[in-house]
């Protein structure tokens, strides 16, 4: 894993690659039914491809990457299925977190743990208490995570702040909002990849992508790769981002 090596993506002065990429890694179950295997046979490969982009992630000068692994949503598959993807999140914080840990990864994770089993819960705090101070690669793990139970959530803290006397109601602004969501400290996603063709959010990070550049793969994610990962960023380089102004150029001229 080398850091901003590839010249075409390193950070610099006028870079204009995305600094944080979120990833819906969607497409693992069709993965599986087209080769006649099990789903879980898809998560499996899934897993492997997600150890590819967090590999490559540095390559193309992306500091963040949020990677949306188990949804809010997701509770209500198979109780066998729910059971397999938690068992690969253990696996793969147990047999990678060394690794991760090794080059340089922070590892964060976004979502609710009350209702995680408690052996879950130790590896991910495990997991973040080992590479607080890393500096290399934040890996965001959305697992239990939904944007509707993050922002709800926070509204509930700054009710509570504003009820005890702390905050007034005009202190609730979207700054103070975001600094209450799980993602605080966090930038924005400059670029959201979904895989498996499906263009939607489904839930994930849906206050933060607000200004976020969308791809959409027609891949499933089994197949991603580092060529995937340049593809992606290569269609983000060429977009234009005005945040609701107008395009730079048009800017100048109307000396605004
Ligand atoms: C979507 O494919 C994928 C998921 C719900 C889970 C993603 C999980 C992994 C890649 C592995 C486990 C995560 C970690 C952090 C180790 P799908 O099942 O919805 O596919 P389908 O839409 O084709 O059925």
């Amino acid at each position: 894993m080398k850091d901003g090596s590839d010249p075409a993506f390193s950070r610099g002065d006028g870079d204009i690659g995305p600094i944080h990429v979120g990833i819906i890694m969607d497409g693992n179950g069709r993965w599986a039914a087209q080769r006649g295997l099990p789903r879980i046979e898809g998560h499996r490969r899934g897993v492997e491809a997600l150890r590819q982009a967090v590999r490559a992630a540095p390559d193309f000068g992306i500091r963040y990457l949020t990677l949306y692994s188990f949804s809010t949503e997701n509770w209500t598959r198979p109780p066998q299925e729910v059971s397999d993807l938690m068992a690969l999140l253990k696996r793969f914080i147990r047999n990678d977190l060394a690794e991760l840990h090794s080059h340089n990864v922070r590892v964060k994770v976004i979502g609710l743990r009350d209702n995680l089993d408690k052996d879950i819960g130790a590896l991910l705090r495990e997991a973040e208490d080992l590479t607080r101070h890393n500096t290399g690669l934040t890996l965001v793990i959305a697992f239990n995570y939904g944007s509707r139970q993050e922002i709800a959530q926070a509204a509930r803290i700054l009710a509570e702040k504003a009820l005890a006397g702390r905050i007034t109601p005009e202190d609730i602004t979207p700054t103070t909002l975001a600094h209450h969501l799980d993602t605080a400290g966090i930038p924005d996603p400059d670029l959201i990849i979904r895989t498996s063709g499906e263009r939607r959010l489904s839930n994930f990070l849906m206050w933060q992508a607000a200004y976020a550049e969308l791809v959409f793969l027609p891949i499933y994610w089994p197949d991603f790769d580092r060529a995937a990962l340049a593809g992606a960023v290569t269609d983000y380089a060429h977009r234009e981002r005005r945040f609701g102004g107008v395009a730079a150029p048009l800017a100048v001229k109307t000396g605004s």
